[in-house]
């Protein structure tokens, strides 16, 4: 049996029999020192959403073009003119480390995650956030019952160590939820399909806002080989994260296995694909592999990063079929949280599957 610690070593090939969709990229899990390299020419895309969101017809197929194009190199864009407002953002970094830093362990561990449809929902303490390998990150899902959306009522202690908090995040989710329609459509029309086929599916969906705290970095762990986040790929159909203020985040450019550093402006947010979407669109928007690594600077291991992205599902008793303006369908369809805890087993053990 593997033990986190073989964890260190493993690559992704380890577990590929979790996956749901192909892919050919062989990576380790963690960082390995020397014989990894950079990708220092290329440039992820950024690409303006208020062209989408406040154009005419043309400017809407002109960014549809730009952010299918980009997704289809890469898996990742990066998006400016979306409205949000930054002061949300500068406001969520604060509350993020606070919601980790001024509740005990006892606290924390009240909500420990636990599965609810698809989606392992809750905390994550140090270490655990999979039993592939012992990442240096805490963490903390919230889906969408988690929030005060007035659609049903929610007793939001029962999901917040800090109630007081889930108004502003809330806030966040709101205006991202408001982008969910706009990148959909948009990619359905860059592959020729109909713009409006996951209006249903998309609206009021699922959704989790994954809180990350990495805690400074003692010298014991940096000399562990335990990564920051191990090598992934979202299991979702895209995610938004806003820019981070630190740095760490590298995405894996399967043409030349190069790491790309992705440090984007204050203000933007970051959007890729996953697993969901390479599925729909027959690996045409691939699932991107991504990791957070150490700070370069030994100096700046000691302060704490905070990330807060959200990733966006589909309920789980919905289907995943290739979109049917795409020939040649490469998978069947199936039911999303058969799909969903395949692959998540890889992280929480073979008995984490739900048959559908
Ligand atoms: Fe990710």
């Amino acid at each position: 049996m593997q033990t986190k610690e073989d964890g260190i070593h493993a690559t992704n090939r380890d577990f590929i029999r979790y996956d749901q969709v192909e892919k050919q990229q062989t990576y380790h899990l963690a960082e390995s020192t020397g014989d990894e390299q950079f990708d220092e020419e290329f440039r992820i895309r950024t690409c303006d959403i208020g062209r989408f969101l406040h154009g005419n017809d043309a400017d809407r197929r002109a960014f549809a073009e730009e952010l299918g194009g980009a997704l289809r190199e890469i898996g990742f864009a990066v998006l400016e003119g979306h409205g949000v407002d930054p002061a949300l953002y500068d406001d969520a970094e604060a509350h993020v480390s606070e919601v980790f830093t001024r509740c005990s362990l006892d606290e924390k561990m009240r909500f420990r995650a636990q599965r609810h449809g698809s989606v392992n929902q809750g905390y994550f303490p140090i270490k655990e956030t999979s039993n592939m390998h012992p990442d240096l990150v805490e963490g903390w899902v919230f889906c969408r019952r988690a929030f005060d959306l007035e659609e049903t009522p929610v007793r939001v202690e029962d999901f917040w160590p800090l109630p007081e908090y889930e108004p502003s995040f809330r806030r966040i989710v709101r205006a991202h939820e408001a982008l969910i329609l706009p990148v959909m459509q948009s990619l359905l029309l860059y592959l020729g399909c109909d713009p409006h086929l996951y209006a249903r599916k998309l609206t009021a969906t699922n959704f989790g806002l994954r809180l990350n705290y990495y805690p400074p970095m003692s010298r014991e762990d940096d000399e562990s080989g335990a990564a920051r986040l191990l090598g992934h790929e979202d299991i979702d159909l895209f995610t938004f994260l806003p820019a981070p203020s630190s740095e760490g985040l590298q995405v894996l450019n399967r043409r030349n296995m190069k790491w790309i550093r992705l440090s984007p402006p204050r203000g933007t947010i970051i959007l890729n694909s996953g697993d969901y979407m390479q599925r729909i669109s027959n690996d045409i928007f691939p699932s991107t592999t991504h990791r957070v690594s150490k700070p370069r600077d030994p100096a700046r291991r000691g302060q704490p990063r905070v990330s807060f992205p959200m990733a966006v599902y589909v309920w789980e008793n919905e289907m995943l079929e290739v979109l049917p303006c795409i020939p040649d369908a490469k998978y069947p369809p199936i039911k999303a949280i058969e799909f969903h805890t395949s692959i998540t087993s890889k992280f929480y053990g073979d008995g984490y599957a739900v048959k559908a």
